[in-house]
């Protein structure tokens, strides 16, 4: 990622501009330096260069959280962006019928609309199901093979309300102190959309679905590929430690999450129309904020996977 400081970006530069360059500025540079930066200079529209591609790995490894403003993509751009960082993962954690979607399952559909583009009403199953994305959780962490990043691109927002906030889960790991970490370091957590959702108190799960939604285990503590931080790998699915009791898992979870979602490691995202924000789920947590149900917010999701089992990451 090239910087141009006290320039900006050029209001010059065109798309052919071979000197255009991604450009990621922190957003919050004096509180949280290496947590979510504003991506500058860079059309997603279009097919990336291998340096441009390079750039947004490299700035996503640095800040967990990237902001790309003014992409107006449609649903094959969005898919076409994302595969040009990795393989997707499909949107399999839905809990309505694939005939019912209104999406290809390439997106995840974070909207309150059925197929027909209208607001699901109050009590409609899906929408309640739904709303356990305003737990904090990382993405697809109930697959064995869970989530590496997540794309949510806002195609139409609520007129107050529905921001998403991010915690750092690094710099939440880093707070610790040594005797919590040493604890921590080799748990294995069971995660389950069962686990979440029961959470809220729904649980009127079919057969098909309990089994389709067995828990998998995970590793608590989670080390980065790329840059080797370690960072807690916690989501509102993880219902139980290995070789714990369950209240004391539980109780030790609610804990660790109450440390972890602290104001001075968390990111709000204010959603403008045409916003993509890209997350890395092996070192944050999210989650949705309410807003009136009335109103249409429409954000579609495409997703990376993680290719790999988080026990496979030592
Ligand atoms: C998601 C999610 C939060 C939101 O897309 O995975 O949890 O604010 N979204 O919609
Ligand atoms: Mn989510």
């Amino acid at each position: 990622m090239t910087s141009h400081p006290g320039t900006g970006p050029s209001a010059s530069a065109t798309l052919a501009d071979p000197n255009r360059r991604p450009r990621a500025e922190a957003i919050d540079p004096s509180g949280q330096p290496d947590f979510a930066a504003i991506v500058h200079g860079i059309d997603l529209t279009r097919p990336l260069r291998a340096e441009d591609v390079d750039a947004i790995h490299t700035a996503i490894d640095r800040y967990g959280v990237l902001v790309f403003r003014d992409q107006h993509l449609d649903d094959a751009q969005q898919v076409a962006f994302s595969r040009q960082l990795g393989p997707l993962e499909l949107a399999t954690g839905d809990i309505g019928e694939v005939k019912d979607r209104r999406l290809a399952m390439e997106l995840n559909d974070i909207s309150n609309l059925d197929k027909y583009g209208e607001v699901l009403p109050r009590d409609n199953r899906a929408r309640l199901f739904g709303l356990g994305n305003r737990l904090w959780h990382s993405d697809s962490s109930f697959k064995d093979v869970p989530a590496k990043y997540s794309l949510l691109s806002a195609r139409q927002i609520p007129s107050a309300g529905g921001n998403t906030e991010f915690a750092d889960m690094r710099a939440a790991y880093d707070a610790l102190d040594d005797e919590t970490r040493s604890e921590i370091q080799d748990l294995v957590c069971l995660h389950s959309q069962l686990y979440s959702r029961g959470l809220l108190g729904f649980d009127d799960f079919t057969e098909a679905e309990r089994l389709k939604w067995t828990a998998v285990r995970q590793r608590l503590v989670r080390r980065h590929p790329n840059t080797g931080r370690y960072s807690l790998y916690l989501s509102s699915h993880a219902g139980a430690i290995e070789g714990w009791p369950t209240p004391e898992a539980r109780a030790f979870l609610r804990d660790l999450n109450e440390h972890a979602t602290q104001r001075r490691f968390v990111y709000a995202h204010v959603w403008r129309p045409w916003d993509l924000v890209m997350w890395d789920n092996r070192v944050t947590m999210h989650r949705a904020r309410p807003f009136r149900s009335s109103e249409v917010r429409d954000m579609r999701r495409t997703t990376l996977t993680n290719e790999v089992s988080s026990l496979a990451q030592g």
